[in-house]
C-alpha cells in the first residue's frame, strides 16, 4: 500500500522536477541568515543552556511543519537568534574564523551535488580537484613531488591520521606499551587522544618543556630522545606545533627537524592554526623547516577563512598513506588502484566523505592565495597592536607576544584598602567571573585558559574586521566585570550566585 504522504514526500526530493522549490528554499534560507547577520549587534545573545533547552525539547519531531518558511521561523527561535556569530568583530574566543563568501558558495554547491570523495565513481572531478589542492598545499609547504595527502574533518583527525602512519612507519617489534610520542607542554590535546585511540599505553605521550615564549626547547627534546632511547623505548613521532592553541607559538622547526633526522624519528608538524602563514607574503618564513616534516596538519577552517569542516593531512612521502589503505571488493578493489583509478578512500580514514575541498577551490579561484594571506596577516598585525595595548595597561598582565594572533592575559585586581593584600585566588576568580559575565551579556565572547595553574583570559583574533577600538572596548568590559567581582561579589564568596559563575 502506498503511504498517503508519498506524493508530498517526493516533492521534497531534489531533482529535475523540483529545482524551483530548491531555488526558493535556498533563497529563503540565505535571506534569513543575511538578515540575522545584518542585524547582529553582538556576537551572542547570552542565552543560557537552561533557557534554550526547554524550547528545543518542546518541539514535536513527529509533527512536521510541511513548510520551509514555518520551519525557518521556528529555527529563528531555537538556533539563529542565539547562535554564536564568529563573523562579529567582538567574537575573540576560540580558533574560529569568519568565513569568506566564495567558500559559502562552495558549501552550497557541494551539499547540493553531494559528491562523496571516497571513490572516483562517486565524485569524478571532485576527486581531481581535491588532489590538485593537496598538490598545491604540498607545494606551499615545500614538499617534493612524492608528497600526497587527503582532506579530513579537522585537526584532530589529521593528527590521528599522521600518528597512525608514524606508528606503522616505526615498523617496530616493540609492544605498543614501549612506543612514545614527544610533544611540547603546549601541544594540542588531540595528540593524547590520538595516542589513546592508537592503543598506545597511558604514558605514551611525553611532554617536553617550553621556553618563555612557549616554544618547545630543542635541548629538552634532545635530552628526551636520548633518555627514551637509553630506556629501550621507541619514539615513534615528535609532534612540533606551528601555532599552539593558547599562545600561537611556533616550535623551532629547523632545530627539531635536525634532531628528528639524526634520531630517525618521524616528525609531525601540527600547523592546524599556523597554516595561514603558507599564504602570507610577509610571514611565510615563520614556517621555515616545515618542509622537513614527515607529515603536516593544516586546518583551512582555522586560518584560511573556511567554514567548518576543512582540514588536511599531508605527507612528504605519499607512499606512507598506504598504511591507512583497505581494499573492499564492493568499493575500491585493488585492481582499480592498479588501473590508476583515483580513489581517495585508499588514503583516508573516512569512507563517505564531504567534498570540503570545493570551498577552498572556489576561494582560491575567486580571491587567490595572496588575498587570503593578507586577511591572515591583518589579524596577526592586530594581535601585535593588541599586545602593546594590554602590556601598557596597568590593569592587566600579559603572558607573551604571539607570532600569530592570540593574546593570553589577565586582570590583576589592584590592592585596595577594602581588601588588603589580594591573593592569587581572588585574581583567578575575578577573571573567571569576568569571562562568564561578558559572555552572558553577549557584548563580546573571549576564551580562557590556565597558565602555570592560574586562570587567564584569551583573545584569539581571526577577524580582520576587529579593530583596536574593539579590543580596547572588550578590555574595559572585562576590567569592569572583574572589578565588580572584587568589589561586590568576592565578599559574598560561597553564595550560590558567586559559586555558579566561578565553577
Ligand atoms: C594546534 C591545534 N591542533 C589541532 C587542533 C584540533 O583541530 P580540530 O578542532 O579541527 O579538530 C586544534 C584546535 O584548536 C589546535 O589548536
Amino acid at each position: 500500500m502506498t503511504s498517503p504522504h508519498a506524493g508530498t514526500a517526493r516533492a521534497h526530493l531534489f531533482n529535475d522536477r523540483t529545482v524551483e522549490g530548491y531555488r526558493r528554499a535556498m533563497a529563503e534560507g540565505s535571506a534569513r541568515v543575511a538578515d540575522r547577520i545584518r542585524r547582529a549587534d553582538r556576537p551572542f545573545s547570552g542565552v543560557s543552556p537552561e533557557r534554550l533547552a526547554p524550547e528545543i525539547a518542546a518541539i514535536d519531531l513527529e509533527r512536521p511543519l510541511h513548510d520551509h518558511a514555518a520551519a525557518l521561523d521556528e529555527l529563528e527561535r531555537v538556533y539563529l537568534r542565539d547562535a554564536v556569530y564568529f563573523h562579529h568583530p567582538r567574537y575573540l574566543a576560540h580558533l574560529n574564523c569568519p568565513v569568506v563568501i566564495p567558500a559559502l558558495l562552495g558549501e552550497a554547491v557541494l551539499s547540493a551535488v553531494n559528491s562523496s570523495l571516497d571513490t572516483w565513481d562517486q565524485s569524478a572531478g571532485g576527486t581531481l580537484i581535491e588532489r590538485r589542492l593537496i598538490e598545491w598545499t604540498a607545494g606551499r609547504i615545500g614538499f617534493g613531488p612524492a608528497a600526497d595527502g587527503v582532506f579530513t574533518s579537522g585537526g584532530t583527525q589529521s593528527n590521528l591520521h599522521a600518528l597512525l602512519l608514524a606508528r606503522e612507519e616505526a615498523r617496530t617489534e616493540a609492544s605498543p606499551a614501549r612506543l612514545r610520542v614527544i610533544t611540547s607542554e603546549a601541544g594540542h590535546f588531540s595528540v593524547r587522544k590520538a595516542a589513546n585511540l592508537l592503543g598506545l599505553g597511558p604514558d605514551a605521550v611525553v611532554t617536553v618543556e617550553t621556553d618563555d615564549e612557549r616554544r618547545m626547547r630543542p635541548a629538552a627534546l634532545a635530552r628526551e630522545l636520548d633518555r627514551r632511547h637509553r630506556a629501550g623505548q621507541v619514539v615513534m613521532a615528535v609532534v612540533a606545533t606551528a601555532g599552539t592553541t593558547d599562545f600561537g607559538s611556533i616550535d623551532p622547526l629547523p632545530e627539531i627537524a635536525a634532531l628528528c633526522e639524526a634520531a630517525g624519528v618521524w616528525l609531525h608538524v601540527d600547523a592546524a592554526y599556523g597554516c595561514g602563514l603558507l599564504v602570507s607574503r610577509r610571514r611565510r618564513h615563520l614556517l621555515d623547516g616545515v618542509e622537513r616534516a614527515d607529515s603536516v596538519t593544516v586546518d583551512f577552517h582555522k586560518s584560511f577563512f573556511q567554514p567548518v569542516s576543512s582540514s588536511a593531512v599531508l605527507v612528504r612521502d605519499g607512499a606512507a598513506l598506504r598504511h591507512a589503505a583497505h581494499h573492499a571488493d564492493y568499493l575500491n578493489p585493488r585492481r582499480m588502484a592498479e588501473r590508476g583509478i583515483p580513489n581517495q578512500v585508499d588514503k583516508s580514514l573516512q569512507t563517505t566523505r564531504r567534498f570540503d575541498a570545493l570551498k577552498l577551490w572556489l576561494t582560491l579561484r575567486v580571491m587567490g592565495p595572496d588575498a587570503v594571506g593578507e586577511l591572515f596577516d591583518e589579524v596577526v598585525d592586530r594581535a601585535a597592536e593588541a599586545y602593546d595595548l594590554v602590556a601598557a595597561d596597568p590593569r592587566f598582565e600579559v603572558v607573551t607576544r604571539s607570532p600569530l594572533s592570540t593574546l593570553v592575559f589577565r586582570y590583576l585586581p589592584p590592592d585596595g584598602p577594602r581588601h588588603g593584600g589580594l591573593g592569587r585566588k581572588l585574581a583567578d576568580d575575578a577573571n573567571l567571573y569576568a569571562r562568564e559575565a561578558l559572555a552572558a551579556s553577549g557584548e563580546a565572547v573571549v576564551a580562557g585558559t590556565t597558565v602555570d595553574g592560574r586562570h587567564y583570559l584569551k583573545f584569539t583574533l581571526l577577524n580582520p574586521e576587529t579593530t583596536l577600538d574593539d579590543v580596547a572596548h572588550v578590555l574595559d568590559l572585562l576590567a569592569g566585570h572583574a572589578q565588580r567581582y572584587v568589589d561586590d561579589l568576592a565578599p559574598l564568596a560561597g553564595s550560590p550566585e558567586v559559586t555558579h559563575v566561578c565553577s
